[in-house]
Protein backbone atom coordinates (compact mmCIF):
# COMPACT_ATOMS: atom_id res chain seq x y z
CA UNK A 1 0.00 0.00 0.00
CA UNK A 2 1.01 3.34 -0.71
CA UNK A 3 2.11 5.75 1.69
CA UNK A 4 -0.59 8.42 0.04
CA UNK A 5 -3.37 6.07 0.54
CA UNK A 6 -5.78 6.54 3.02
CA UNK A 7 -5.09 3.74 6.25
CA UNK A 8 -7.89 2.43 7.65
CA UNK A 9 -8.67 1.86 11.63
CA UNK A 10 -7.11 -1.70 12.63
CA UNK A 11 -3.99 -1.06 9.88
CA UNK A 12 -2.12 0.63 13.62
CA UNK A 13 -1.07 -0.36 16.78
CA UNK A 14 -4.54 0.66 18.23
CA UNK A 15 -5.80 -1.57 20.74
CA UNK A 16 -9.42 -0.64 19.56
CA UNK A 17 -10.96 -2.09 22.98
CA UNK A 18 -13.84 0.23 22.34
CA UNK A 19 -16.22 -0.32 19.71
CA UNK A 20 -17.48 3.11 19.82
CA UNK A 21 -13.57 4.60 19.35
CA UNK A 22 -13.33 2.43 16.38
CA UNK A 23 -16.53 3.25 14.96
CA UNK A 24 -15.47 6.74 15.41
CA UNK A 25 -11.62 6.16 13.77
CA UNK A 26 -13.63 4.90 10.98
CA UNK A 27 -15.81 7.99 10.36
CA UNK A 28 -12.91 9.75 10.24
CA UNK A 29 -11.14 7.15 7.78
CA UNK A 30 -14.77 7.58 5.53
CA UNK A 31 -13.78 11.19 5.40
CA UNK A 32 -10.36 11.06 4.32
CA UNK A 33 -11.28 7.82 0.96
CA UNK A 34 -13.58 11.33 0.23
CA UNK A 35 -10.99 13.20 0.69
CA UNK A 36 -8.63 10.90 -1.67
CA UNK A 37 -11.32 10.22 -4.62
CA UNK A 38 -12.12 14.16 -4.65
CA UNK A 39 -7.79 15.03 -4.85
CA UNK A 40 -7.20 11.86 -7.67
CA UNK A 41 -8.20 11.14 -11.23
CA UNK A 42 -8.56 8.41 -13.20
CA UNK A 43 -6.90 5.02 -12.22
CA UNK A 44 -6.57 6.69 -8.97
CA UNK A 45 -9.40 7.83 -8.27
CA UNK A 46 -11.58 4.59 -9.09
CA UNK A 47 -9.40 2.88 -6.85
CA UNK A 48 -9.76 5.56 -3.99
CA UNK A 49 -13.66 4.81 -4.82
CA UNK A 50 -13.50 1.31 -4.49
CA UNK A 51 -11.74 1.01 -1.45
CA UNK A 52 -14.44 3.68 -0.11
CA UNK A 53 -17.23 2.30 -1.15
CA UNK A 54 -16.18 -1.47 0.71
CA UNK A 55 -15.58 0.55 3.96
CA UNK A 56 -18.81 1.97 3.92
CA UNK A 57 -20.30 -1.55 3.53
CA UNK A 58 -18.16 -2.85 6.16
CA UNK A 59 -18.91 -0.16 8.46
CA UNK A 60 -22.67 0.52 7.88
CA UNK A 61 -23.07 -3.81 7.88
CA UNK A 62 -21.22 -3.62 10.85
CA UNK A 63 -23.62 -0.78 12.48
CA UNK A 64 -26.88 -2.72 11.31
CA UNK A 65 -25.15 -5.97 12.66
CA UNK A 66 -23.34 -5.01 16.07
CA UNK A 67 -24.55 -1.84 17.34
CA UNK A 68 -27.97 -0.75 16.37
CA UNK A 69 -29.29 -3.83 17.69
CA UNK A 70 -27.71 -3.25 21.05
CA UNK A 71 -28.85 0.41 21.01
CA UNK A 72 -32.00 -0.95 20.78
CA UNK A 73 -32.32 -2.84 23.67
CA UNK A 74 -30.41 -0.82 25.96
CA UNK A 75 -30.95 3.14 25.23
CA UNK A 76 -33.91 4.66 26.61
CA UNK A 77 -35.83 5.75 23.09
CA UNK A 78 -33.25 3.33 21.43
CA UNK A 79 -35.65 2.18 19.21
CA UNK A 80 -36.68 5.62 17.52
CA UNK A 81 -32.77 6.48 17.19
CA UNK A 82 -32.13 3.34 15.35
CA UNK A 83 -35.32 3.91 13.15
CA UNK A 84 -33.71 7.57 12.40
CA UNK A 85 -30.17 6.41 11.85
CA UNK A 86 -31.68 3.46 9.22
CA UNK A 87 -33.85 5.87 6.98
CA UNK A 88 -30.61 7.95 7.29
CA UNK A 89 -28.19 4.88 6.35
CA UNK A 90 -31.23 4.13 3.19
CA UNK A 91 -30.78 7.94 1.85
CA UNK A 92 -27.15 7.40 1.62
CA UNK A 93 -27.83 4.17 0.31
CA UNK A 94 -29.98 5.67 -2.82
CA UNK A 95 -27.67 8.36 -3.30
CA UNK A 96 -25.05 5.64 -3.97
CA UNK A 97 -27.11 4.03 -6.10
CA UNK A 98 -26.99 6.63 -8.38
CA UNK A 99 -23.37 6.37 -9.40
CA UNK A 100 -24.36 3.05 -10.85
CA UNK A 101 -22.20 2.23 -14.01
CA UNK A 102 -21.44 6.24 -13.74
CA UNK A 103 -17.55 6.37 -14.73
CA UNK A 104 -15.29 7.69 -12.05
CA UNK A 105 -14.32 10.19 -14.06
CA UNK A 106 -17.65 11.47 -15.26
CA UNK A 107 -17.75 15.28 -14.91
CA UNK A 108 -21.50 14.54 -12.86
CA UNK A 109 -19.97 12.24 -11.02
CA UNK A 110 -18.43 14.69 -8.57
CA UNK A 111 -21.42 16.34 -8.04
CA UNK A 112 -23.19 12.87 -7.30
CA UNK A 113 -19.89 12.11 -4.89
CA UNK A 114 -20.52 15.35 -2.67
CA UNK A 115 -23.83 14.75 -2.58
CA UNK A 116 -22.98 11.31 -1.20
CA UNK A 117 -20.51 13.07 1.46
CA UNK A 118 -23.15 15.46 2.36
CA UNK A 119 -25.59 12.04 3.34
CA UNK A 120 -22.66 10.31 4.78
CA UNK A 121 -20.99 13.16 6.79
CA UNK A 122 -24.36 13.69 8.39
CA UNK A 123 -25.53 10.33 8.74
CA UNK A 124 -21.84 9.94 10.96
CA UNK A 125 -22.87 13.29 12.98
CA UNK A 126 -26.27 11.94 14.20
CA UNK A 127 -25.12 9.02 15.25
CA UNK A 128 -22.09 10.41 17.03
CA UNK A 129 -24.25 12.33 19.13
CA UNK A 130 -27.31 10.20 19.62
CA UNK A 131 -26.55 6.69 19.43
CA UNK A 132 -22.34 6.31 20.00
CA UNK A 133 -21.98 8.77 22.84
CA UNK A 134 -25.33 7.09 25.15
CA UNK A 135 -24.04 2.91 24.61
CA UNK A 136 -21.01 4.33 26.57
CA UNK A 137 -23.05 5.09 29.06
CA UNK A 138 -25.33 2.33 29.11
CA UNK A 139 -22.80 -0.62 29.06
CA UNK A 140 -18.94 -1.67 30.99
CA UNK A 141 -15.83 -2.22 29.10
CA UNK A 142 -16.21 -5.60 28.60
CA UNK A 143 -18.84 -5.56 26.43
CA UNK A 144 -17.66 -2.44 24.23
CA UNK A 145 -14.27 -4.54 23.88
CA UNK A 146 -16.55 -7.21 22.57
CA UNK A 147 -18.37 -5.23 20.39
CA UNK A 148 -14.90 -3.85 19.14
CA UNK A 149 -13.86 -7.64 18.20
CA UNK A 150 -16.93 -8.05 16.26
CA UNK A 151 -16.59 -5.19 14.11
CA UNK A 152 -13.21 -5.96 13.10
CA UNK A 153 -14.46 -9.58 12.15
CA UNK A 154 -16.57 -7.88 9.97
CA UNK A 155 -13.66 -5.71 8.00
CA UNK A 156 -12.07 -9.17 8.13
CA UNK A 157 -14.81 -10.95 6.33
CA UNK A 158 -15.32 -8.77 3.49
CA UNK A 159 -14.21 -9.10 0.19
CA UNK A 160 -11.02 -6.86 -1.15
CA UNK A 161 -11.86 -6.73 -4.71
CA UNK A 162 -15.33 -6.17 -6.25
CA UNK A 163 -15.47 -9.23 -8.72
CA UNK A 164 -13.10 -12.54 -6.74
CA UNK A 165 -11.26 -13.82 -8.80
CA UNK A 166 -10.49 -11.65 -11.39
CA UNK A 167 -7.37 -10.37 -10.27
CA UNK A 168 -5.46 -9.73 -13.22
CA UNK A 169 -7.36 -7.66 -15.33
CA UNK A 170 -8.27 -5.22 -12.17
CA UNK A 171 -6.33 -2.69 -13.51
CA UNK A 172 -8.67 -1.63 -16.52
CA UNK A 173 -12.04 -3.21 -15.38
CA UNK A 174 -15.11 -0.80 -14.56
CA UNK A 175 -16.30 -0.55 -11.01
CA UNK A 176 -19.41 -2.12 -12.13
CA UNK A 177 -22.72 -0.82 -10.31
CA UNK A 178 -21.65 0.01 -6.54
CA UNK A 179 -24.75 -0.86 -4.90
CA UNK A 180 -24.15 -3.86 -5.88
CA UNK A 181 -20.62 -4.24 -4.48
CA UNK A 182 -21.63 -3.05 -1.60
CA UNK A 183 -24.61 -5.59 -1.26
CA UNK A 184 -21.94 -7.91 -1.96
CA UNK A 185 -19.57 -6.85 0.90
CA UNK A 186 -22.77 -6.98 3.37
CA UNK A 187 -23.57 -10.11 2.11
CA UNK A 188 -20.31 -11.82 2.64
CA UNK A 189 -20.34 -9.93 6.00
CA UNK A 190 -23.52 -11.40 7.28
CA UNK A 191 -23.00 -14.82 6.51
CA UNK A 192 -19.42 -14.90 7.91
CA UNK A 193 -20.95 -13.33 11.28
CA UNK A 194 -23.33 -16.35 11.42
CA UNK A 195 -26.51 -14.25 10.65
CA UNK A 196 -28.02 -14.35 7.50
FE1 LIG B 1 -24.27 4.14 10.03
FE1 LIG C 1 -21.28 5.10 11.19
Amino acid sequence: MSDLQTPHAGDDKSKDDDVVALLMRQHGDIRNLFDEVEATEGEERRDAFRRLVRLLAVHETAEEEVVHPFARRALSGGEKVVEDRLAEERAAKETLASLDDMDTDDPKFMLQLLKLRKDVQEHARAEERYEFTHIRRSTDAANLAAMAKAVKAAEAMAPTRPHPGVESGAKNMALGPVAALMDRTKDAVRKAMGND
